[in-house]
């Protein structure tokens, strides 16, 4: 049966990933309703074929061109959508820009988010890898989402507890991972609120900034400078934010680590295990600032991988292989990567 929907061949994926790879889609849609995907997930060939969701394009790598078909999530619309005693519900169509989403909600005198400004990415990739930084992870604010099941066709609405959320990790880069299209995200925003501010390099800004109260706004606006200044901006340097996630350890291997490097920065997690700073385990190997072909890593911040123009997604993953052998060698420890691998 002929598709009569709006789909495109061959589509160039530069422009819809912020690592800037040049790779190409066989087939390709824009995602404007749920009535589309439902078109696609009716379609016999259109849903037998390899699929890959695209939001913001901020946190994939390419390695190749995708022999599939891209769903590009372009949908749109950001309202209050409820009530709870402690909170208030906003919803987010999964096409809406992240950062932009974060400004509307304080702009609405909605704070709760402004931790996480400047992120980049889709309100719909958000949940995928649960985003966090400075002190506060989406899980914190996450209410429930909708998502398209293409593997039956149906509707469903998850919540907090169905989506398995940890370090950068949630059921949608498992389980869920080939079935579900996330339509949309509602977030719980904190009536009472209260800054989170212990994340020591924020508590600084603040108090350079000479703020010790800060509102929302005086939140975001230093998260947002400090972002500004040691993350490459990807309309500009081609990257995908840190390229791997930060490694959790036993206290036992920590413990032998430090003694051998008194100055490794790790974190006390609730569990006792302790987080390793993966940016200052590569930055010890000798990678921060090196050239690899057109990839490199980044000189303000060794976690963050970035296309110096023209990288395929070959050149990038084999210096993200150099990098962690060398980090294996040298401290023991498995860096794993945070961006899903095409
Ligand atoms: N460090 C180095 N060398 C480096 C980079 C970092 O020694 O080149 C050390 C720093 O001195 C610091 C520690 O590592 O003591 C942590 O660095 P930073 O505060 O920059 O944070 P990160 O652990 O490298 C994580 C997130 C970021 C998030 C920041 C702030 C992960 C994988 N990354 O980075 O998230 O913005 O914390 O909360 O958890 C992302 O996920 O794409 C991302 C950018």
């Amino acid at each position: 049966m002929p598709s009569s929907l709006p789909i495109q061949n061959n589509v160039a994926l530069r422009a819809f990933n912020t690592f800037g790879i040049d790779a190409t889609a066989a087939r390709y849609i824009r995602i404007e309703s749920t009535d589309t995907l439902r078109a696609v997930a009716a379609d016999y060939q259109l849903a037998a074929m390899p699929r890959l969701v695209l939001g913001g394009g901020s946190n994939i790598v390419l390695s190749g061109d995708f022999n599939g078909l891209v769903l590009h999530m372009c949908t749109s619309g950001i309202q209050v959508s409820g009530e709870l005693d402690e909170a208030v519900l906003v919803t987010a169509a999964a096409g809406e820009n992240w950062h932009q989403f974060v400004l509307w909600t304080l702009a609405h005198d909605l704070p709760g988010l402004e931790n996480l400004s400047l992120i980049p990415g889709s309100v719909g990739a958000s949940p995928i890898q649960n985003i966090g930084a400075y002190g506060v992870e989406m899980k914190d604010r996450f209410h429930s989402l909708t998502l398209f099941d293409m593997s039956d066709g149906q509707t469903r609405v998850l919540h907090r507890a169905d989506c398995d959320f940890s370090y950068r990790d949630s059921v949608f880069k498992h389980a869920l991972r080939d079935r579900a299209v996330i339509v949309d995200v509602t977030f719980a925003l904190p009536k009472r609120w209260q800054p989170s501010i212990a994340y020591t390099e924020l508590s600084n800004e603040l108090r350079a900034r000479g703020i010790t109260e800060p509102t929302p706004m005086q939140v975001a606006d230093a998260v947002i400078a400090i972002r500004q200044r040691k993350l490459p901006d990807p309309a500009r340097i081609g990257n995908a934010g840190s390229f791997f996630k930060n490694p959790l350890v036993a206290a036992s291997i920590r413990d032998a680590l430090l003694s051998a490097h008194p100055d490794m920065v790790s974190y006390r997690q609730a569990d006792g295990s302790y987080k390793l700073a993966a940016g200052w385990l590569i930055e010890q190997c000798g990678w921060k600032g090196r050239v690899q072909g057109a990839a490199g890593v980044y000189e303000k911040q060794a976690l963050v991988l970035v296309n110096l123009g023209g990288a395929t997604g070959a050149e990038v993953m084999q210096l993200a292989a150099a990098i962690r052998a060398d980090v294996a060698k040298r401290f023991g420890v498995e860096l794993e990567p945070e961006p899903i691998l095409v």
